[in-house]
């Protein structure tokens, strides 16, 4: 790429520490008060904070959950869509399984179930098809030890003094990644900022945990300084925002994102002092619907599956992953190994595929005289979560507990409740359902308090049988 004769602003870092700090003055935590009944047009119980282990549920209750921790410790390294708020599976863990017990998540996403088990002292596998995601939960649950903790601080150091340093001319040519319309994504000098601090990060004297943090932290910025909308799952870019990207904000972000990160990969080390003989795992090839590992195994699973039809990971992800060079050309081979992939062929829905859950059937008809296609995608997700639901039973111990937390969603405006789906495929695998609640989400975007402003997760408790006899029945 041939250097740009753009002139770059001089970065000050004491303006970006005096930002980082008004940011972290900014987080006051409430004190969290509970449970008061809040009237959102219907009954809704609101849980602000902590969720009390004990927290009496009733079936069918609808709560509203107010998050406190989604930015503490690791969990706040890097956005990620449908991410779980940290209390969410916190309380689930503790509610359902004892210390030093294991603890699955079949579709573990950027590692927030692992990140919980880890701090309330379980063991925990994750499991996810995407190399980027794999990463990205590795790092949040790996924590560092006293040396690489000193090396992390002399790291941070030595890359902002670079950041203050830097030209354009010290980047060559095979310092910058080729991947399809890269030069849509970014702009010149953001690709030639980029480039260099990657190229900064590999050339720490520190070991994989120290520089993987570091990697993290850049990751965290791409979307922010591409021409991307940073607002939208998927990565698109949208001309009528007139997203204004300036020489140097690469640069900019990446040290405030070091500065806010650094001390939160310390504390979440120190807290993780008394969980040395703890065991994290996110395996490479393993996919929720085939899961290699021993059976009657786990204690208990927790996870929020992809929606059917909804977000495309692969494609929201794909400048991180081009970047840290998980891939080079087509992502079409990684779209299709996920469920609820839009990856699908015409042969495939030629014909009205069936499910054999009526209720579902029924919608999946619908849909098909309008979209076949959409139909078809409809009826493969269902299949897929058929296959890990089976697989999830399969590695549980007996009386151990399956949770979900699904959202419904429409599809050609036909309303596809997921939720009631999986019940009733879970009932015929030889699951029990203990109970199921829900858990609204306000839309903050939109003003007006009425119904539409909420969504609804279905958080479904599924009981494997204790006894060997009643397993595998209805
Ligand atoms: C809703 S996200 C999980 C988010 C997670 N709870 C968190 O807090 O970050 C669903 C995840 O399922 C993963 N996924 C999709 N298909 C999969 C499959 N076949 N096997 C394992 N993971 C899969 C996606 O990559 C995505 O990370």
């Amino acid at each position: 790429m041939q250097t740009t004769s753009v002139s770059y602003y001089p970065i000050s870092l004491r303006e970006v520490k005096l930002k980082v700090n008004r940011k972290n003055g900014r987080r006051v935590r409430r004190k969290p008060s509970y449970p008061q009944i809040f009237l959102f047009g219907e009954d809704i119980v609101r849980v602000e904070g902590e969720i009390p282990v004990d927290l009496p549920v009733e079936q069918g209750q609808r709560f509203l959950f107010i998050s406190h921790d989604q930015t503490i410790l690791t969990h706040g390294l890097h956005k990620y869509p449908a991410k779980f708020f940290p209390e969410l599976p916190r309380w689930l863990i503790k509610r359902y399984s004892n210390e030093g017990e294991r603890v699955l998540d079949p579709f573990s996403g950027s590692g927030t179930t692992n990140v919980e088990a880890l701090l309330n002292r379980r063991h925990s596998v994750g499991i996810d098809v995407d190399p980027f995601s794999r990463y990205l939960a590795r790092v949040k649950t790996t924590p560092l030890n006293r040396d690489e903790l000193e090396l992390l601080e002399l790291s941070r150091d030595k890359l902002l003094q670079s950041v203050l340093d830097f030209q354009p001319s010290l980047v060559g040519d095979a310092d910058i990644p080729k991947f399809p319309y890269r030069d849509q994504w970014f702009k010149k000098e953001i690709t030639l900022e980029l480039a260099y601090i990657r190229k900064k990060v590999e050339e720490l004297d520190a070991d994989a945990g120290v520089k993987d943090f570091f990697k993290i932290c850049f990751s965290s910025i791409l979307r922010s300084v591409s021409n991307a909308d940073d607002n939208c799952t998927r990565t698109v870019v949208r001309k009528k925002l007139n997203k204004e990207i300036c020489p140097s904000d690469a640069l900019t972000n990446f040290s405030e994102a070091v500065l806010i990160n650094v001390p939160k990969m310390l504390e979440f080390s120190q807290r993780c002092q008394n969980a040395k003989d703890i065991f994290v795992e996110f395996p490479d090839n393993q996919d929720a619907r085939s899961i290699k590992y021993p059976e009657d195994y786990f204690d208990l699973a927790v996870t929020s599956p992809p929606y059917a039809n909804a977000v495309d990971y692969p494609r929201t992800h794909q400048l991180e992953i081009y970047w840290l060079g998980f891939e080079t050309g087509s992502l079409t081979p990684l779209k299709k190994k996920h469920v609820g992939t839009e990856s699908v062929s015409a042969a495939d829905y030629r014909s009205l595929h069936k499910t054999a859950v009526k209720e579902a059937d029924d919608v999946i008809a619908k849909i098909y005289k309008k979209d076949p296609r959409r139909a078809y995608i409809a009826y493969k997700y269902l299949e897929d979560m058929r296959k890990n639901l089976r697989e999830v039973h399969k590695v549980l111990k007996r009386g151990g507990y399956y949770i979900l937390v699904v959202g419904n969603n429409r599809i050609r405006n036909e309303l596809f409740e997921n939720w009631k789906y999986i019940l009733t495929m879970a009932r015929e695998i030889g699951f029990k359902v203990e109970t199921y609640f829900a858990s609204e989400i306000i839309k903050h975007f939109i003003k007006v308090p009425r119904e539409e402003r909420i969504n609804t997760d279905w958080i479904l408790v599924l009981k494997k049988s204790s006894s060997e006899s009643s397993s595998g029945g209805c």
